[in-house]
């Protein structure tokens, strides 16, 4: 089973993955750290992240730096979405992708074009989103909580035009499969979240076994 989740940044798509991977036993990949690591590199290298060239020499890494922890910071989740918007570092992280969906038994990615681009045929298709301003909020806790003093309102200027940045690119932008299902977590809390995402994806499944008995 390929399940695909999208959304806007701090939607709440990752931990979602997370937990449907953990219920049905599959293979995660968080494809926003592919991206977080062409811009760290960049980064890093003291380059331009807007300049095509570099991001794509950038695009050529190892899983394990799939594991930095700066991958999480604010700072290349920004630059993550500046690379991303070239359609030739797109096509670089494309087939690294689409092996991972292809693994046998199957797996559970989150991104931005998982249902429109990566996997197309996913089994199951959520599209996570919630209020800009629950989204803020949300990174804003989380930031807190790391100890670094941030303001609201910067946060909600940074989500706002991360929103902008991922769905106004031509390349792929960040839109919702004509055959995905809206997951809504505005006024859900993590456990309510999860456990729709599981009824939905279960609704999927049958719904394509049952179409596939027709
Ligand atoms: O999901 P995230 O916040 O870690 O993603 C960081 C950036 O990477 C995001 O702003 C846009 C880009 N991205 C993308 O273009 N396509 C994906 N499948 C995943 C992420």
């Amino acid at each position: 089973m390929i399940v695909a989740v999208d959304g806007p940044a701090a939607s709440g798509k990752g931990t979602i993955a997370r937990a449907l991977a953990a219920r049905y036993m599959l293979p995660h990949l968080d494809t926003g750290l592919l991206y977080r690591a062409v811009g760290l590199s960049v980064l890093r290298a003291g380059g331009d992240p807007a300049d095509a060239a570099q991001a794509l020499a950038a695009c050529d890494f190892s899983d394990a730096a799939l594991h930095d922890p700066q991958l999480k910071s604010e700072a290349a989740g920004k630059t993550a979405s500046m690379v991303s918007a070239h359609p030739e570092v797109r096509a670089a992280l494309l087939q690294r992708q689409r092996d991972f969906a292809a693994r046998r038994g199957g797996a559970v990615l989150d991104g931005r074009d998982i249902g429109t681009v990566i996997a197309p045929d996913a089994d199951a298709k959520l599209f996570v989103t919630a209020s800009a301003e629950v989204r803020a909020q949300r990174r804003f806790d989380e930031l807190t909580r790391m100890g670094l003093a941030v303001h609201y309102d910067a946060v909600l200027g940074d989500i706002r035009s991360r929103d902008a940045r991922d769905s106004g690119r031509s390349a792929a932008p960040l839109r919702m499969a004509d055959d995905a299902v809206l997951l809504d977590t505005t006024a859900l809390d993590v456990e309510a979240a999860i456990a729709a995402a599981c009824r939905l994806v279960e609704r999927a499944v049958h719904k394509a076994a049952n179409d596939g008995d027709a």
